[in-house]
C-alpha cells in the first residue's frame, strides 16, 4: 500500500519493531503525519534525537493504551494503526497475569473503539504464536486481543479494516535466547532449555514485510501468517560458541518444546497466498471472498508446527543472521 500522505499512528513505537517499522516508513513514503505512541519518556527522547532530520512528520506522543481518553484523543485524523503496543515477556506476564490484562485485553479494546469511533480505515495487530493453542499468561492474552480484532469487523460497518499479524521471533531480538547467549559466551558456558526445542524464525525485515502486505491486502477479520524457517535452540547455542559447555537446564514455566503458528483446528480455515498464510475468521466475511481475493493457490496443511518444519535453519546459516 502506498502511504504517501498517510497520517499513521504506532502504538508502541518505540519499541524494537515500533522503530524500525517507522524508520523504514519515513524512509520510503511521504508520510504526511507519524505518531509514535508509548510510556516512557527516555526511550521518546533518545528516538526523537535519532529522527530528528525527520522532524516536521514525526510527533512523539507520551500515553498509555490503557488511557481510554488518551487514545481516543490520538487516533483523531488518523488513516492507519500499527498496534504493537505489548506486555511481551512471558515470566512478566505469569507472575502479573492481571497487567497483561489490562495491556494486551483492554488497551487493544480501547483502541478498536477509539478507530472506530474515528473512523480510522485500517488497523494491523501484531502477535505471536505463543496465541496458538495458548499455555501461558501472554499467549492467551493474544488470543483474546486476535478474538478481539475478528469482532472489531463486524463493529465498524466496514468503515475500519482490523487485521492480524501473527508471527515469531525475530531473530536476536531482546529477550531472546541469542543476546544472552551473546553475552554469556565468554563464560565459556551457555545455559540452554533443551537442544531439541524449536522456535521458528523472522528478520525484522520480514516482520515489516508482514504488516505492508497486511496493509495492502487484508480484507478484515484475518490473522496472518509468515511462512518462516525454525531453528533448533542447540544450535544457536553451538553457532553462537561451538566450545562452550552446554547446561541444559530445562524448558521454563509456561513454556512449550515446539512453538505452533497455526493449530490443526485453525488449519482447516487457512488459505495460502504469496508466501503467506492466512486464516480466515469464523464470523463475518464468507470464505469464498477471501479465497477470491487472495488468489489462494492449493497446498495441505495439519498444523504449522516449528518441531515438524520442513525448513530448518543450518548452524552455518544461523552464524550468518548473528549480530557482530
Ligand atoms: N519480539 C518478538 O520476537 C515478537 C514476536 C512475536 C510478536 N511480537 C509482538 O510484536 C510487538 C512488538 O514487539 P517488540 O519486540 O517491538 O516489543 P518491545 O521492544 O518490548 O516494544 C513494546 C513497545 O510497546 C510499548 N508499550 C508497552 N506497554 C504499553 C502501554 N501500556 N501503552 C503504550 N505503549 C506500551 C513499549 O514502550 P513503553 O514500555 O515505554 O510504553 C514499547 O514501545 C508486540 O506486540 C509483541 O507481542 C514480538
Amino acid at each position: 500500500m502506498k502511504l504517501d500522505g498517510k497520517n499513521i499512528l504506532i502504538t508502541g513505537g518505540t519499541g524494537s519493531f515500533g522503530k524500525a517499522y517507522a524508520s523504514y516508513i519515513l524512509e520510503h513514503f511521504d508520510i504526511n503525519r507519524l505518531i509514535i505512541f508509548s510510556r516512557d519518556e527516555q526511550k521518546h527522547y533518545e528516538q526523537k534525537r535519532a529522527f530528528a532530520h525527520w522532524s516536521d512528520r514525526v510527533h512523539f506522543v507520551i500515553g498509555d493504551i490503557r488511557d481510554r481518553e488518551k487514545i481516543m484523543g490520538v487516533c483523531r485524523g488518523i488513516d492507519i494503526v500499527i498496534h504493537s503496543a505489548a506486555m511481551k515477556h512471558m515470566p512478566m506476564a505469569e507472575e502479573n497475569p492481571m497487567e497483561a490484562v489490562k495491556t494486551n485485553i483492554l488497551g487493544s479494546q480501547n483502541l478498536i473503539d477509539a478507530c472506530i469511533a474515528n473512523e480510522v480505515k485500517k488497523v494491523v495487530a501484531l502477535s505471536t504464536d505463543k496465541a496458538a493453542l495458548p499455555i501461558n499468561v501472554y499467549g492467551g492474552t493474544k488470543l483474546i486481543l486476535e478474538r478481539l480484532f475478528m469482532s472489531a469487523n463486524s463493529l465498524s460497518e466496514a468503515k475500519t479494516i482490523f487485521s492480524v499479524v501473527r508471527y515469531a521471533n525475530v531473530f536476536g531480538s531482546k529477550g531472546s535466547v541469542i543476546p544472552l547467549f551473546m553475552k554469556l559466551k565468554d563464560t565459556g558456558e551457555l545455559p540452554i532449555t533443551h537442544p531439541e526445542m524449536t522456535r521458528f524464525s523472522i528478520t525484522m525485515e520480514e516482520g515489516i514485510d508482514l504488516i505492508q502486505f497486511a496493509l495492502n491486502k487484508s480484507l478484515g477479520g484475518e490473522v496472518i501468517v509468515p511462512i518462516a524457517p525454525s531453528y533448533k535452540v542447540g544450535d544457536v547455542a553451538e553457532a553462537v560458541c561451538a566450545s562452550c559447555k552446554k547446561q541444559v537446564i530445562g524448558p521454563r514455566v509456561a513454556e512449550k518444546m515446539h512453538e505452533i503458528l497455526i493449530s490443526e483446528f485453525e488449519a482447516k480455515q487457512t488459505i495460502k497466498s504469496d508466501g503467506f498464510f492466512i486464516i480466515m475468521p469464523e464470523i463475518g466475511i464468507k470464505r469464498e471472498e477471501y479465497v477470491k481475493h487472495y488468489q489462494a493457490e492449493a497446498f495441505e496443511l495439519e498444523e504449522y508446527s516449528s518441531g515438524k518444519n520442513s525448513d530448518f535453519l543450518t548452524i552455518e546459516e544461523i552464524k550468518k543472521q548473528l549480530p557482530r
